[in-house]
């Protein structure tokens, strides 16, 4: 079945058709970074008012490059929240009036889960996706650092989340501080590669409590308050500064995860990572080293590590996209998590704040 799927929740217009939730026919993204990168984040009216310029002419050149008509669409897929709210409107209103005019199933999925799906993307065509189960899932993106234990390929238990701002949102925040443009995930990553770690020494977050969360507020204030107790920064300190901040940012998600893994009853077959900040090689790299295990030359096992295997998504899929929205949809699909019933449709958009009270139970 082709699924049409539609992202609105932040700053990406995502329009994408994918073909039984694993090939992709066509991803189409309008990004609004240079757009919001005046104003050091996202504007959400103006994110809301981007949204409705783009939403129809992506979803003509999503037909397009798929090469299909409206008519051949099974079903569509949309992010119903966390998001902003404003921005969110947009793509439910533009799906539900479409699955309306179709008359095909509408399914609203959670933006968070559907991160993970952007992961099952890149999986092997022969990987049956049952066996990565039960697994661990990583959101790590600019609104969200959330660690789930997922069972299927659409249940999900949050096992922690941040207690303040987002792993991505402090990298944006840092990179502020430093005086770099905005995303600041990108610009840090590349400047880290020069940095030396020996010469910033980082706090460690969280560090002497068993507390099973993630924190980033506090490690932002010691980088703002770092600098501003240093001269004017040149390339070589910047590089520095980069370096010793994004090793502790990550090794943060390495110990938390290895901690709350230790709790589960059960071995897990596999971390999945997404959100924004998976597309950081530096986090790949030491997410695979300290929680992957270790095969020879000839694939045989040489260290156990935390999960047999990890999986990342393609860099297209880390951020916000149509694609993990329409793959997802398909897997909420089989499960009838799907509506005929359109003007009955109870449900509606969500923001980050009734989302964090939903979760918390
Ligand atoms: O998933 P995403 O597009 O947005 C949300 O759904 O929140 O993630 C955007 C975030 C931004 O905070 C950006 O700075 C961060 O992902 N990011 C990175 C990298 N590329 C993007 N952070 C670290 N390293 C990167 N290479
Ligand atoms: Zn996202």
């Amino acid at each position: 079945m082709l699924i049409l799927g539609i992202e609105s929740s932040c700053d990406d217009t995502g329009v994408a058709i994918v073909e039984d939730g694993k090939r992709v026919l066509a991803s189409c993204v309008s990004n609004q970074t240079t757009i919001h990168a005046a104003f050091g984040g996202v504007v959400p009216e103006i994110a809301a008012r981007e949204h409705l310029s783009n939403i129809y002419p992506l979803f003509e050149e999503a037909l397009h490059l798929a090469g299909i008509k409206a008519e051949e669409l099974g079903a569509i897929a949309v992010t119903q929240g966390p998001g902003l709210v404003g921005a969110l409107l947009v793509g439910i209103s533009f799906a539900k009036g479409l699955a309306s005019s179709l008359a095909v199933p509408l399914i609203p999925v959670d933006h968070v889960h559907a991160h993970i799906h952007g992961a099952l993307l890149a999986l092997p065509a022969e990987t049956v996706v049952s066996s990565l189960f039960p697994g661990l899932a990583l959101v790590v993106s600019g609104g969200h650092t959330h660690l789930y234990l997922m069972t299927s390929a659409i249940s999900f238990t949050l096992l922690a989340s941040s207690v303040d701002d987002a792993c991505g949102e402090c990298f944006d925040k840092v990179a502020k501080i430093m005086g770099l443009p905005y995303p600041g995930g990108p610009v840090i990553e590349r400047l880290a590669r020069q940095g030396r770690l020996a010469r910033f020494p980082m706090p460690r977050m969280l560090a002497n409590k068993k507390q099973r969360a993630f924190s980033y507020s506090g490690l932002k204030t010691h980088m703002a308050a770092l600098i501003r107790n240093l001269p004017p920064l040149d390339e070589q300190t910047k590089a520095d500064l980069a370096c010793g901040f994004q090793e502790e940012a990550f090794g943060q998600i390495i110990r938390k995860v290895k901690l709350i893994a230790g709790d589960l009853p059960y071995p897990l077959q596999s971390l999945l990572v997404a959100g924004g900040v998976a597309a950081n090689g530096r986090f790949r790299e030491l997410l695979q080293a300290e929680l992957g295990g270790e095969k020879g030359a000839g694939g045989e096992r040489m260290k156990q590590g935390l999960v047999p295997s990890l999986y990342f998504p393609r860099l297209e899929y880390c951020a916000d996209n149509g694609a993990m929205i329409a793959a997802y949809g398909w897997y909420r699909m089989l499960e009838g998590g799907a509506s005929q019933n359109f003007a009955a449709q109870s449900w509606d958009a969500y923001s980050s704040y009734r989302y964090a009270k939903s979760e918390a139970g």
